[in-house]
């Protein structure tokens, strides 16, 4: 049964949505099977990251409003033999409960090793319906302490959630910036927050064009810290 990764950060725009998609990718390259599964309902762009904004005939929200089954919904992201999107193309009028949502990932998880789940920002109800879907979870931060204070906030939140652990990812790290003292370094960010950190990414001029991009080393980092022993074993026999 799939493993269910939410990716958090409070504050928008510090790399939710980049992580899930390339930390996706990574877990695909791998040989794992992963549905990257986008919950930000009204900012949705996982289906752009990902370049299978055309492929799609049904999206998520077709699922959980019983327009189709859940795995008509799966759009297999080309370059990727293992790897689903399981978008989000439109904005639904009507109130989406955290257990419909769940029925549809419980439908697709017997098929995947992986169920990453890209959160909205915020604290609302769109965070809490992709937090209540997953048993693991990811806080994304950069290190501006405007977004540290977020990060901090749905850390305190995430508790009630009783996660066996929560990961800091640190996001647009600039060493540069790290080595003149002008910005605090990865690893102040996760004393600060008292999060193990799981891999720091740094910012990057050159994007793709899908926005998967040559972060491979920190998203290899964060993929080896989330997989088990066992699990690492597994793909090496
Ligand atoms: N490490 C990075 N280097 C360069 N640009 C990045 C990096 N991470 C994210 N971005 C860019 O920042 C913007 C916001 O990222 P996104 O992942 O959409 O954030 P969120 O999902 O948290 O709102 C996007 O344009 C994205 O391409
Ligand atoms: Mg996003």
């Amino acid at each position: 049964m799939a493993r269910r990764i939410v990716v958090t950060s409070g504050k928008g725009g510090v790399g939710k949505t980049t992580v899930s998609c390339n930390l996706a990718v990574r877990l695909a390259v791998l040989g794992y099977r992963v549905a990257l599964c986008d919950l930000d309902f009204g900012l949705n762009n996982v289906d752009v990251v990902l370049g299978v904004e055309n492929l799609a005939v049904y999206d998520i929200l077709d699922a959980v409003e019983g327009r189709c089954r859940p795995r008509q919904a799966l759009i297999r992201v080309p370059e990727y033999p293992t790897l689903y999107s399981l978008s989000s193309n439109r904005v639904s009028g009507r109130y989406i409960s955290p257990q419909a949502v769940r029925l549809v990932l419980d439908s697709i998880a017997p098929q995947f090793d992986f169920l990453i789940l890209d959160s909205p920002a915020g604290i609302e109800e769109g965070f809490h319906r992709a937090a209540s879907c997953a048993e693991e979870a990811l806080l994304v931060t950069t290190p501006q302490l405007s977004a540290m204070r977020d990060a901090d906030r749905v850390a305190g939140i995430l508790k009630c959630y009783r996660f066996p652990r929560v990961g800091l990812v640190v996001n647009l790290v600039r060493r540069d910036l790290v080595r003149k003292g002008e910005t605090l370094h990865p690893k102040e960010v996760a004393s600060a927050l008292r999060l193990p950190l799981l891999a720091a990414v740094p910012e990057e001029d050159k994007l793709l064009l899908n926005g998967v991009s040559a972060r491979v080393r920190a998203f290899r980092t964060l993929a080896d810290e989330l997989l088990s022993e066992e699990e690492k074993e597994g793909k090496r026999r």
